[in-house]
């Protein structure tokens, strides 16, 4: 090997995990590098959830290995927590609180030093433009507004790997645009690394450096948005498309992997091409 996993922001080899007979995660290999936006795409029940939940530490680690910056997140579980923060897809603030006590009881779990703690909830809360709203009781927030404040738990403790599941779904496209905004602004500012999950292929076409498309627990498709956007265009053409078809979009790449009947030995995202069928709903 001559690659410095050290310098990687998560690297997962062979990870697998399974809720009894579902194998969620399936031999996932997924490298996010330092201070990029990696996009971990998939259909409903790809296992992208699963998978982040391992690099979390949340669950554990059954089989494969998972590092975050060079920590194994089985061996040295609070090394790998204390350099993350993390956005769940499910709703982690608390209504009846404020949103500045719901950002204070992140820093606190996440040893923010007490002299430190006032001006870090106050940061956290400017960064993603509560500061006004600051000390409403969460219950009153719009969907945005909660999502922002969730960003704002994450980011208190500074972390250099912000993991965000699906810090979008339900929102308007102004507020959508707001938590984006937000993310690139304090990326900008600190360097950290960003792993994010989303549904929406727009939203991964404009703002993530590269993504990964999971389907049945492993990666098929791997590249900057371009990339996968301009090999799908090629193959299309290799099979006869006219030079003037559309340019393929993110979404027909999203339905080239998802819609495929790809069975458990499919290995790359060409062998994906042969097995496709008529894409299905995935939403
Ligand atoms: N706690 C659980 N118990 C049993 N099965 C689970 C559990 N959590 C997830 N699964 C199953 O594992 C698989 C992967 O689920 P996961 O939530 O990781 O997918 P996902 O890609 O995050 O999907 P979504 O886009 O809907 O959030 C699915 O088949 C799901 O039903
Ligand atoms: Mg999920």
């Amino acid at each position: 090997m001559t690659t410095d996993s050290t310098a990687d922001a998560v690297a997962c080899t062979g990870l697998a995990y399974a809720f009894g007979d579902t194998k969620a995660v399936d031999g996932l290999d997924l490298t996010v590098r330092e201070g990029e936006v990696f996009g971990l795409l998939g259909p409903n029940g790809a296992g992208k959830t699963t998978a982040i939940r391992c690099v979390t530490t949340l669950l554990p680690v059954p089989s494969g290995m998972v590092r975050v910056f060079g920590h194994d997140a089985a061996g040295d579980r609070m090394a790998v927590r204390r350099l993350l923060g993390y956005v769940p897809q499910q709703l982690s603030a608390d209504s009846g609180l404020t949103g500045r006590e719901n950002v204070s009881l992140f820093a606190r779990v996440f040893d923010v030093p007490r002299r430190e703690r006032a001006a870090r909830v106050g940061q956290a809360l400017g960064a993603v433009g509560l500061t006004d709203a600051a000390d409403r009781l969460a219950g009153t927030y719009s969907g945005g507004m909660v999502r922002r404040l969730e960003l704002a738990q994450a980011l208190v403790s500074a972390p250099r790997l912000l993991i965000l599941d699906e810090p979008t779904i339900g929102l308007d496209p102004i507020a959508r645009t707001g938590v984006w905004e937000h993310i690139t602004a304090v990326r900008e500012a600190t360097g950290m690394t960003v792993l994010v999950t989303t549904h929406y292929m727009d939203e991964a076409d404009q703002y993530c450096d590269r993504v990964g498309l999971m389907h049945r627990g492993r990666i098929r498709a791997l590249g900057t948005p371009a990339e996968l956007r301009q090999g799908l265009g090629e193959r299309r053409r290799a099979e006869g498309a006219p030079a003037t078809a559309p340019l393929p979009t993110l979404e027909d790449v999203f339905r080239e992997v998802a819609g495929s009947g790809l069975d458990e030995q499919a290995g790359d995202f060409r062998d994906v091409r042969s097995t496709r069928r008529t894409a299905q709903r995935v939403g």
